[in-house]
């Protein structure tokens, strides 16, 4: 009898959850609907559009980025591949790009207008919600604009970002300026956090702020580098 009661004691310890392996919770369920079946085309013009701030500056974001020939680069939530299509030359002939997004059809027309481009060294990556799925220690920079807003999972999209940067490798992040009574009610309402708690997420997950360039109005520049 004081067998079995012992048996079943271990069968509830070992069906028990183990909270220590606690699932981060989705930070912003459905913000990333509207690209789960996107059209690309409309996409296109909506984040390639001159009224749009980070596309109408992309060449200095891109001046400011010093990319060299033969760095990987990760463009992480490419979305219609603004970035990632003037990346790809910069690092060429060695170096190459990686185009992740959690959206299949995003990737699919990435890599179908960098065939057409002759853009041989753009890699399309459909990576799940919660990880970069990219090898460790294979990328010199990790480029989020746009997008760390609609990481539904930040720390376990950080601790994988970091993963997969060599040491010494960077991460940029634009994204929106949140201030109230300066920022519009549509980025109050979409953004879910402003500059201040971004560095303060960003730096707990393991990164070190280095630069914080004052290239745009609408939105942020931060450079952070990995700690070891
Ligand atoms: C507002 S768009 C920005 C696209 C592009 N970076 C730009 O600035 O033109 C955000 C993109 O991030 C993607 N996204 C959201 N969460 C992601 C994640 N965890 N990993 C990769 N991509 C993600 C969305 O599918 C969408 O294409």
């Amino acid at each position: 009898m004081r067998r079995l009661s012992r048996f079943l004691l271990v069968l509830l310890i070992a069906g028990s959850p183990m909270p220590a392996l606690a699932k981060e919770a989705s930070i912003a369920p459905g913000i990333n609907s509207p690209y789960l079946k996107p059209s690309f085309e409309q996409w296109q013009s909506v984040f390639e559009a001159e009224g749009r701030e980070v596309y109408a500056k992309r060449q200095a974001i891109l001046a400011a980025l010093k990319l060299k020939p033969g760095m990987t680069v990760a463009d992480i939530g490419a979305g219609t591949g603004l970035f990632t299509r003037l990346f790809a030359p910069a690092v060429a002939p060695d170096g190459k790009v990686y185009a992740l997004d959690i959206s299949r059809d995003f990737i699919e027309a990435i890599q179908r207008q960098a065939q057409e481009q002759g853009l041989g060294n753009i890699v399309g990556v459909v990576n799940p919600v919660d990880s970069t799925n990219l090898p460790p220690r294979s990328i010199d920079l990790a480029f989020v604009c746009d997008t760390y807003h609609h990481f539904e999972y930040p720390q376990t999209m950080l601790a994988s970002i970091r993963q997969a940067l060599r040491p010494g490798g960077q991460l940029v992040i634009i994204d929106y300026q949140k201030v109230p009574g300066l920022s519009s009610g549509w980025v109050m309402g979409h953004v879910r956090a402003g500059k201040a708690t971004v560095v303060q997420e960003i730096e707990m997950a393991g990164f070190r702020l280095i630069d914080d360039l004052p290239l745009l109005t609408e939105n942020y520049f931060l450079r952070f580098e990995k700690l070891e």
